[in-house]
């Protein structure tokens, strides 16, 4: 039998028999690429259906329930990443220094936050974009946009921005590798607890953070030490660090292709990813998107931008989570520091008044992007920090939590987004910039950014 033949999903111990994982293409589907071939395109899916699953339901579960807590304010959300992961990058050094710079953050916030950190990487499957415009014009010649490495390349030819089909496999087979390399790192002790000195970066020691941090590490390790001795043996679950993967569901047809039931669940899950959230761009109530997220039991999150009105919302969470199962819904507010007073508070009392407690995480990056006089896109560490302070303080204010920050974000040292420590300025952009899409924290940003929360979570209680 087909696997898209079964009909039907559970959620939260119902079954929605009005869904199946293609019931999207009834509905309008932005952001989809365009093949010129359906043939090939069908016998790319094919191939990907019979493929074993990325990651297993019992993980999904088990960070569902992780997100549950998070929600009730006994754990806090980071999730980080690059805003599009490349083919290019899928090698040892790249991979390694991501999971790094999100252990090292997350030690930071556990610090800070006296809450245990989920820590959720943008990674294993963040290949597909969506685009402002369908297509980029270059000293008079148009092309498709660039979508992602899963859909077309990135240069700038007519060859290079065919969507092409094998790109699905090829996304899939670098996912697989991505996650082979993180499973085997953490299983082998690299994000073990007892020995957080492994988590060092070269630069870290140039950072003028470098003392603060260090003094984190050591009080970490020594806690735990201490744990231990009351305890007289090693405290394993402690000791150890989870780690989960999530991207944008954005190419249908490469979510519905891993979408299975699993031997003794009930439901359908979506399995690319443990965590995928719907975009902005794509988060119309009435979109193949949310329908599609509506029927598999992952947990998902929505990214809120400055277009979200209340009955809006109130229309996707009844949507996507209508049996309110705790650790389903995240919503990932972008603003934008000067609009979020104005946007957020409106949000926050409509789910309260439908006794809703969602998971809240601010994604601060995506509403302070600019355009240098130059035309360079950068964001400033300023901006980014305001919005996340505000974000905090006003979640209080009405009785609300903030759950979790969102993050653009690499563990290299690049040079795209301006300020920090090091006052890198306009002038620093052209040295290392290397994303094709959004600019992301480097390695320090990144962690003083982190250093700035933790104090505030510290200073201010959770
Ligand atoms: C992203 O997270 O890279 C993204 C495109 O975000 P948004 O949908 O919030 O614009
Ligand atoms: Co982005």
């Amino acid at each position: 039998m087909s696997p898209f033949s079964h009909r039907g999903a559970r959620r939260g111990g119902r079954l929605a028999a009005d869904w199946a994982p293609d019931s999207w293409r009834r509905r309008p589907a932005a952001q989809q690429p365009v093949y010129d071939d359906p043939a090939v395109l069908a016998a790319a899916v094919a191939e990907l259906t019979a493929l074993p699953p990325l990651v297993t339901s019992w993980e999904i579960e088990l960070l569902k329930g992780q997100l549950a807590e998070a929600a009730a304010g006994e754990r806090f959300l980071l999730q980080g990443g690059d805003c599009a992961e490349s083919f290019g990058d899928c090698n040892s050094a790249a991979i390694a220094a991501k999971l790094k710079i999100l252990l090292q953050m997350s030690l930071v916030l556990v610090h800070g936050s006296k809450r245990r950190v989920i820590r959720v990487g943008r990674f294993a499957g963040q290949y597909a974009k969506p685009r402002t415009h369908p297509t980029e014009e270059r000293d008079g010649q148009v092309l498709p946009a660039y979508r992602g490495d899963i859909v077309n390349r990135r240069g700038f030819s007519e060859a290079e921005r065919r969507a092409d089909p094998q790109l699905l496999l090829r996304g899939y087979e670098r996912a697989a590798l991505t996650l082979n390399f993180v499973r085997a790192l953490i299983d082998g002790g690299f994000a073990d607890l007892h020995h957080p000195e492994y988590w060092d970066l070269e630069f870290v020691r140039h950072s003028p953070h470098a003392e603060e941090y260090q003094r984190m590490v050591e009080a970490i390790a020594d806690s735990l030490r201490f744990m231990e001795t009351l305890a007289g043996q090693q405290i394993g679950e402690l000791g150890r660090v989870d780690f989960f993967t999530s991207h944008e569901g954005l190419h249908l047809l490469w979510e519905q292709a891993q979408t299975r039931q699993v031997p003794h669940r009930e439901g359908w899950y979506d399995l690319t990813t443990h965590f995928p959230w719907i975009g902005m761009r794509t988060s119309d109530p009435g979109s193949a998107h949310v329908e599609f997220f509506r029927g598999v039991s992952n947990p998902v999150a929505v990214k809120l931008g400055p277009g979200m009105t209340p009955e809006w919302l109130g229309e996707l969470a009844e949507r996507l989570d209508p049996e309110r199962e705790p650790g389903r819904l995240t919503l990932i507010h972008r603003f934008g520091m000067d609009e979020i007073a104005r946007r957020l508070p409106p949000l926050l009392e409509e789910m309260h008044r439908r006794q809703r407690r969602p998971l809240w995480c601010c994604d601060p990056m995506h509403g302070n992007t600019e355009t240098t006089p130059s035309g360079v896109r950068t964001r400033r560490f300023e901006r980014i920090l305001g919005e996340l302070e505000q974000a905090f303080e006003l979640h209080e204010q009405l009785g609300s939590r903030l759950g979790g920050v969102h993050f653009e974000l690499t563990g290299e040292d690049v040079t795209e987004c301006v300020g920090g420590a090091r006052g890198l300025s306009d002038a620093d952009l052209g040295r290392s910039y290397r994303s094709q899409v959004d600019p992301r924290l480097n390695y320090e940003q990144a962690l003083e950014m982190a250093l700035l929360i933790a104090r505030r979570m510290a200073r201010r209680g959770p």
